[in-house]
């Protein structure tokens, strides 16, 4: 079993801990809160995400000392940081000076400051900013004690639709294309509804209200877009840290399944890949549902770089931003933390340690509630799973290799929700991975979860479930896979797209015909109570989302469907 090292020499333990907040409490309630996190088994506090107002109250002068106690503090009661950089929150003197970081939405309207990841990336300014505060930091806690891993900017996310935005689109295409726009155009099948860009600066961004939605390679390459540039910008806030401490860890803290960010192209370029987990269990933590769901990601996270990944954040009680804010019921939490220790996580940490009095997170579930110190059964729960963590340590730098493997795809994602047809909603392509992940689940079987374009010779099986996009290399790929002696699991929508979105010209699976040793003719959609007979069973099954009429062409049929509009066709 490979074993790899721990995330940080300085903690070679599971870690337990979270976010903690200190700018907003006094010096007193600092003490306080360590005594209680030696209470709760807490060795690790992430600081710092939302501080660069404290930091630098105004431009260029820096208030560190409250932060170089909270440091010291940590380090002398044998605990470590998560050093954030603090670019999720502009302060409000920034975005008043240099209105042009704000981010523009979709109707083109520049946001006012406030909320947070608020900025747009194609800011000059935002990012020399975002450099320097990195910089700063770096050169102030390179050699202290405390610091184990960089925590850069905090859930990236969304897209930005400036004019700045835009230009860097279209150089983006330029380079996509080699200057082309013939290319670009064939690439689009822009010639459909007249669509053909006679100029590169006709190219607007797409998605936006009473604008161009309707190419499908065009809002593709926007996602990929989107995706590539908060992973240059994330690169680029990383770089400081990089360069002036390069044995520390980074990491930055996605967001699941999240779409608009491609975690397979940010995984090469973070040390430790972290989410934020926060499942609805709404008072019902015996269904199964929700705890395949966790896993599916936990796995996909660590399969990433197949070696362990960490939760980074989860809720000890309840999330306050769902619709209704269900408390984890006793015994919950630990579970999830097992579960995620059991699934690869090299600790369990929180959002967050301390609840806030006031603002949009007050009612957020956290370590320590108002008023109830370590009194509360959150508090006891947590501090239990701080009393186990420490007897599961040899589970450190553990990755347990998979012999088979689940692919979920970003890009595939994308083209599935954007299709238009056979149905337009609720194609569910996630929810059918997971599905699939879950036999395996159920049975105890370890899974790794990958991209399309992964090395697939050290599985036995793979399970394709609508990988309706073939990028380049993945049918050969998957061809090799099977004339190698590997199962190929997959269902309808396969293979029906090539990269920008294009049916491929032999029509829907062709460069896995001889794979599947079938042909798909067409493809029909379900009614959510339709049900067939198939020969053979004296019941009827129930068909749900999308199915297809195929042909045998070299495969063996075991059973075709019995009644009038699919009667013979074969079934499955
Ligand atoms: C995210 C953020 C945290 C906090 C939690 C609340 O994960 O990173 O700052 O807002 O959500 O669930």
């Amino acid at each position: 079993m490979p074993k790899h090292s721990p995330i940080s020499a300085k903690l070679p333990v599971l870690w337990h801990g979270g976010d903690y907040n200190p700018e907003q409490w006094s010096p007193e309630v600092w003490k306080q809160d360590i005594e209680l996190m030696n209470e709760a088994g807490v060795n690790v506090a992430t600081v710092g995400v939302f501080s660069w107002v404290s930091l630098e109250p105004s431009e260029g002068s820096y208030t560190f000392e409250w932060l170089d106690q909270i440091m010291d503090l940590l380090a002398k009661n044998g605990k470590v940081a998560v050093l954030a950089t603090p670019s999720a929150a502009p302060p409000a003197w920034m975005a008043k000076k240099y209105p042009e970081i704000l981010r523009v939405d979709a109707d083109g309207v520049r946001r006012k400051h406030g909320n947070r990841v608020n900025y747009n990336w194609a800011s000059p300014v935002y990012r020399e900013k975002v450099q320097g505060i990195a910089r700063v930091l770096a050169d102030r806690y390179a050699q202290h004690p405390a610091l184990a891993m960089w925590h850069v900017s905090n859930e990236y996310g969304g897209e930005d639709f400036s004019e700045q935005s835009r230009v860097a689109f279209v150089d983006w295409l330029k380079a996509r294309f080699d200057h082309d726009l013939n290319r670009l155009n064939t690439a689009y099948w822009s010639a459909f509804w007249g669509h053909t860009y006679t100029d590169w600066d006709e190219i607007e961004i797409p998605g936006q209200p009473y604008g161009e939605s309707s190419i499908h390679g065009l809002n593709l390459d926007w996602k990929r877009f989107s995706s590539d540039r908060i992973i240059e910008f994330f690169r680029l806030e990383s770089a400081p840290l990089r360069e002036i401490t390069p044995e520390i860890p980074i990491t930055t803290n996605l967001m699941g399944l999240y779409p608009v960010i491609d975690c397979a192209k940010i995984a090469p370029f973070v040390d430790v890949m972290t989410w934020d987990s926060y499942p609805a269990f709404n008072g019902r933590p015996s269904e199964p549902e929700m705890w395949v769901n966790i896993a599916f990601i936990h796995d996909l996270y660590r399969s990433f770089k197949q070696k362990p990944f960490l939760l980074i954040e989860s809720t000890p009680s309840s999330s306050n931003w769902y619709p209704v804010m269900q408390l984890k019921r006793p015994g919950t939490h630990e579970l999830e933390a097992m579960q995620a220790i059991a699934h690869g996580s090299e600790g369990v940490m929180y959002f967050q340690w301390r609840q806030s009095r006031g603002s949009q997170e007050k009612f957020h579930g956290a370590v320590v509630g108002h008023g109830t110190e370590n009194r509360s059964r959150v508090f006891k729960e947590v501090a239990r799973v701080g009393q186990e963590l420490p007897k599961l340590n040899d589970l450190v730098g553990i990755s347990d290799p998979s012999e088979v493997a689940v692919i979920y795809d970003w890009e595939n994602r994308w083209a599935v929700d954007d299709a238009v047809g056979p149905i337009l909603k609720g194609k569910n392509y996630a929810q059918t991975c997971t599905d699939h992940y879950r036999a395996f689940w159920e049975l105890g079987v370890p899974v790794d979860v990958i991209d399309s374009t992964r090395d697939l010779s050290s599985y036995k099986v793979v399970v394709a479930p609508m990988l309706y996009m073939l990028k380049p290399g993945v049918a050969e790929s998957l061809s090799a896979f099977v004339a190698n002696g590997g199962t190929l699991v997959s269902t309808y929508y396969t293979g029906y797209v090539n990269e920008s979105d294009l049916v491929f010209e032999d029509g829907y699976l062709a460069p896995l015909r001889h794979v599947f040793g079938i042909e798909v003719e067409e493809i029909d959609a379900f009614y959510p109570d339709e049900a067939f007979a198939i020969n053979g069973f004296d019941r009827k099954f129930h068909g749900h989302t999308l199915c297809e009429i195929v042909h045998p062409r070299g495969a063996e049929v075991l059973a075709t469907v019995s009644e009038v509009f699919y009667a013979g066709s074969p079934a499955l």
